[in-house]
């Protein structure tokens, strides 16, 4: 059994087949269209798509005011493009541990990790479970920093009745094939700041804007645009949108229900008032457990499994250039080393889920 497997069928195949008639394979008609159609389902004003969620983050950190030099807080528990997209810039990623419960940033911990430097603030919506929002945009309120949301998981995904990447100053989504939905490679940064979105709309683009007969330059930009191959999957994609959240919620369910006889497995929290969208199924073991032996043993019994994600400043370039020790990002590292991601997708079936939570349980005993 795979980890993911991306659904996609008859619908994508047409509406690419469409562009490649057209003969106009760049960003068109079809990326405008996906654009609105997610801008509409976050209810932001503007919606960007981009080539990744990693190109979408850069510009929007640079379109939100981050500067060479500057400071951004980032959870240290995430796929290393969080970080990455913070370095692009020239910026400096500040880590914030995690509360074990959800894997996402602790907020209470933000406020002590800003400095004169500090210029944006970018939670991670871990897995597709939004961050805690109130408190991150309250002191992001006091010490008037843009919140950049990377819900690269998190399409779906609501807090208090609001849609993740509407949550925060900007939104960036990922449409890598591990994700909700899938363009095979892509992003999108949502946002209803004007300022922000006319920057990026520069910036995704050479750095620049319409003129009269030919375009202008105004910035040293660059070319993160989707092409309308891509654009049209995603225009396909989101008419499933609604049924793949859906099938991913109940199959969260049932995974929590079966786990619940599984000694050493603790499921993941959902707190009130939070809708997860459960782009992974990811499990914390018991200390003691070793995690890569149990990756091991449930492949040999053909059950696909991985990490939960990367503490990143354990990663060779974050550990080398920063040097942070573990004590300092306990819930962090104790993540990176227990979390473990079952399958989810939504062709599995309850059996499936069940022969999962068996296997698991056999493999731990
Ligand atoms: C939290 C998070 N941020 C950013 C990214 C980068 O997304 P992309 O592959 O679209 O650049 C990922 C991808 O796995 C991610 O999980």
């Amino acid at each position: 059994m795979r980890l993911n497997v991306p659904l996609t069928g008859a619908e994508e195949l047409a509406l690419v087949e469409e562009v490649l008639e057209s003969g106009y394979l760049t960003q068109g008609p079809k990326v405008t269209e996906f654009e609105r159609l997610v801008t509409e389902y976050v209810g932001t004003d503007h919606g960007f798509a981009t080539s990744s969620a990693t190109t979408g983050l850069h510009i929007a950190l640079h379109a939100a005011g981050v500067r060479p030099g500057d400071e951004v807080i980032i959870p240290d528990f995430s796929f290393p493009a969080t970080a990455n997209a913070v370095i692009q810039q020239g910026a400096i990623p500040v880590f914030v541990d995690i509360e074990l419960e959800t894997f996402n940033i602790n907020a209470s911990l933000i406020e002590a990790a800003i400095t004169e430097r500090t210029r944006a603030i970018m939670p991670v919506h871990a897995f597709g479970l939004p961050a805690d929002m109130d408190p991150i945009n309250g002191v992001a309120k006091k010490y008037n920093l843009p919140v950049i949301e990377d819900a690269a998981c998190a399409l779906g995904g609501t807090y208090k009745g609001r849609q993740a990447g509407s949550l925060g100053t900007a939104g960036v989504f990922s449409f890598h094939p591990r994700k909700i939905i899938t363009t095979g490679e892509g992003g999108l940064v949502t946002t209803s700041n004007e300022e922000i979105a006319e920057k990026i709309s520069v910036l995704r683009t050479h750095g620049s804007v319409r003129g009269s007969h030919f375009m202008s330059f105004i910035d040293a930009g660059y070319n993160y645009r989707l092409s309308d191959v891509l654009g049209a999957i995603g225009v396909a994609q989101m008419a499933r949108l609604d049924g793949i959240l859906e099938r991913r919620r109940e199959l969260g369910i049932h995974y929590a229900q079966e786990l619940r006889g599984v000694a050493g497995v603790t499921a993941p929290v959902v707190p009130a008032e939070t809708r997860h969208a459960f782009q992974s199924y990811v499990v914390l073991l018991d200390e003691g457990i070793d995690r890569n032996a149990v990756i091991d043993r449930m492949r040999e019994r053909d059950i696909e499994t991985t990490l939960g994600t990367y503490s990143m400043h354990l990663q060779p370039y974050f550990s080398e250039r920063f040097g942070i020790s573990d004590e300092q990002l306990p819930m962090a590292t104790r993540a990176h080393h227990s979390a473990l991601t079952l399958p989810l997708y939504p062709q599995l079936t309850e059996d499936d889920v069940r022969a999962v939570c068996n296997t698991l349980a056999e493999v731990l005993s």
